[in-house]
C-alpha cells in the first residue's frame, strides 16, 4: 500500500494505492473519524463486480451504507441522473455530516463529486476509482460535473474528495479497450512533465500492457504524483493546471465531430497529443524527432495516432471554437517544446492548425 498527498491546506487529502484493498476502505474512513451516514454511488456494471465488497467493508466498520445506482454510460452523467441522486439522498435523510462514496469510473466520480459539492451546500465525498482513467486522472484534483445537452462537462464545480482509494486489482475486470484508453492520459504526464517517466513507458510497455503489478503501481503512482503536484500549485486552473489539457483541444474536437461514438476519450486525446506535437513542429517549437517518439509511444500502446481523413478541417475548427478553453474566440493549445516540457500557446493561427492537421492524417 502506498500513500501520496495532495497538498491543498485544510482541503489536503491522501491517495492510497494498493492491490486488493477494497476491504480496507471502511476501517480507513472510521480511522479518519467519519461517523455519519454513507451513500455509495455506482452503476450496475461496477456495483455487480465490487459493490458487495465495498458495502461489506463499510458494514464491518460499523457503517450502514446504502446504494444509489445510476445507469451505465456517459449519457447518464446528466442533470436528470443528478436529480435522482439528490432524491435518493433526501429520501434516505442524509444530512450535512453524511458522506458519498463514488465507486466507478470517471462518469460516477464526476457526478458524485458534483452531487457532494451541492447537496446541502456541500458534503464530503470519497473517490474509489475503478478505471485506469479515473485512477490516474479524474479522481484526483476535484473537477466535478455533469454534461448538458448543449455541451460536455459544462456544469461543474471544484470540490476536492476527502480521500482517493485506488485498488489496482479492479483493473483486471476492465475491458482492454478502456484500459488502453486510460494509458493516453498516462503518456500525457510523461510528455508534459517527466522524461524519465516517458522513458519508463517506452521500455516498460510490454509489462504495463500485461498489467504487471509493479509496472501498474509505478504508472498509477507517478501519474497521481504529477497530477497532485500540478493541482497543489494551481487548483482552479488559473494557469499551470491547463497543461493537463495537452492533447485535449484537438481530442475534444474529434470527439465532438464524431458524436462521441467512434472514439473513447483517451483514444481521441491520443490523436490530439500527436497532432499537438505536429503543431509544435509547424510553429518551430520542437524538432521532429521528439514528435516521432511521442507518436511511436502512442502507437506502441495500441492507441490511434491519425486524424481520420473524413473529418474536415472546418468542422474540427468550429468544434475547437466551441470548446470551454476557447475564450473570446482565441484558440489555446498546450504545445510540447520537448519531452517533459510544454507551453500554453494562445492565439494559434488557423493556418498553422490546418497544416498540423493535414500532417496528422
Ligand atoms: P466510465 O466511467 O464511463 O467507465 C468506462 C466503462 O467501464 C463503463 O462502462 C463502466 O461501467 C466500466 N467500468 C468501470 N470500472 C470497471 C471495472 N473495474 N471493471 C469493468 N468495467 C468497469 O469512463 P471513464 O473513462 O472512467 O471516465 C470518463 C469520464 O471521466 C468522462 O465523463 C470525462 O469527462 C471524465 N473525466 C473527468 C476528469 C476530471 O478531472 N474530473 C478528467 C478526465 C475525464
Ligand atoms: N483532467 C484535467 C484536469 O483535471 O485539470
Amino acid at each position: 500500500m502506498q500513500t501520496l498527498r495532495v497538498e491543498l491546506g485544510d482541503r489536503s487529502y491522501s491517495i492510497v494505492i494498493g492491490n486488493d484493498q477494497l476491504e480496507g476502505l471502511g476501517a480507513s474512513l472510521s480511522a479518519a473519524g467519519h461517523k455519519g451516514r454513507i451513500a455509495v454511488v455506482s452503476n450496475p456494471t461496477v456495483f455487480a463486480l465490487y459493490g458487495d465488497r465495498v458495502m461489506g467493508a463499510l458494514g464491518d466498520a460499523g457503517f450502514e451504507p446504502f446504494r444509489l445506482l445510476i445507469p451505465d454510460g456517459e449519457e447518464y452523467k446528466s442533470l436528470s441522473s443528478l436529480e435522482s441522486i439528490y432524491t435518493g439522498l433526501l429520501t434516505a435523510r442524509l444530512d450535512r455530516k453524511s458522506l458519498l462514496v463514488a465507486l466507478g469510473g470517471g462518469v460516477i466520480g464526476d457526478i458524485t463529486g458534483y452531487a457532494a459539492s451541492t447537496y446541502m451546500r456541500g458534503i464530503d465525498f470519497v473517490q474509489v476509482p475503478t478505471t485506469l482513467l479515473a485512477q490516474v486522472d479524474s479522481s484526483v484534483g476535484g473537477k466535478t460535473g455533469v454534461n448538458h445537452t448543449l455541451g460536455k462537462n459544462m456544469i461543474g464545480t471544484f470540490w476536492q474528495p476527502r480521500l482517493v482509494w485506488i485498488d489496482i486489482r479492479t483493473l483486471l475486470t476492465l475491458p482492454k479497450r478502456e484500459f488502453v484508453s486510460g494509458l493516453a492520459e498516462v503518456i500525457k504526464y510523461g510528455v508534459i512533465w517527466d522524461r524519465e517517466f516517458f522513458d519508463f513507458l517506452e521500455t516498460g510497455a510490454a509489462k504495463v500492457l500485461a498489467l504487471d503489478n509493479d509496472a501498474l503501481v509505478h504508472v498509477i503512482r507517478r501519474s497521481c504524483e504529477i497530477k497532485a503536484e500540478v493541482v497543489s500549485k494551481d487548483e482552479r486552473e488559473a494557469g499551470l493546471r491547463a497543461i493537463l489539457n495537452y492533447g485535449h483541444t484537438i481530442g475534444h474536437a474529434i470527439e465532438t465531430a464524431t458524436g462521441y461514438k467512434k472514439y473513447l476519450h483517451g483514444e481521441a486525446v491520443a490523436i490530439g497529443m500527436v497532432a499537438a506535437a505536429r503543431l509544435s513542429e509547424v510553429l518551430g517549437l520542437m524538432d521532429g524527432r521528439q514528435t516521432e517518439r511521442i507518436e511511436s509511444l502512442v502507437r506502441d500502446y495500441g492507441l490511434p495516432t491519425a486524424i481520420p481523413g473524413d473529418l474536415g478541417f472546418d468542422e474540427l475548427l468550429s468544434c475547437m471554437q466551441l470548446d470551454k478553453k476557447t475564450v473570446s474566440g482565441t484558440l489555446t493549445f498546450v504545445l510540447p517544446e520537448k519531452i517533459s516540457a510544454v507551453r500554453i500557446e494562445k492565439g494559434v493561427s488557423p493556418e498553422a492548425i490546418r497544416k498540423a492537421i493535414e500532417l496528422s492524417r
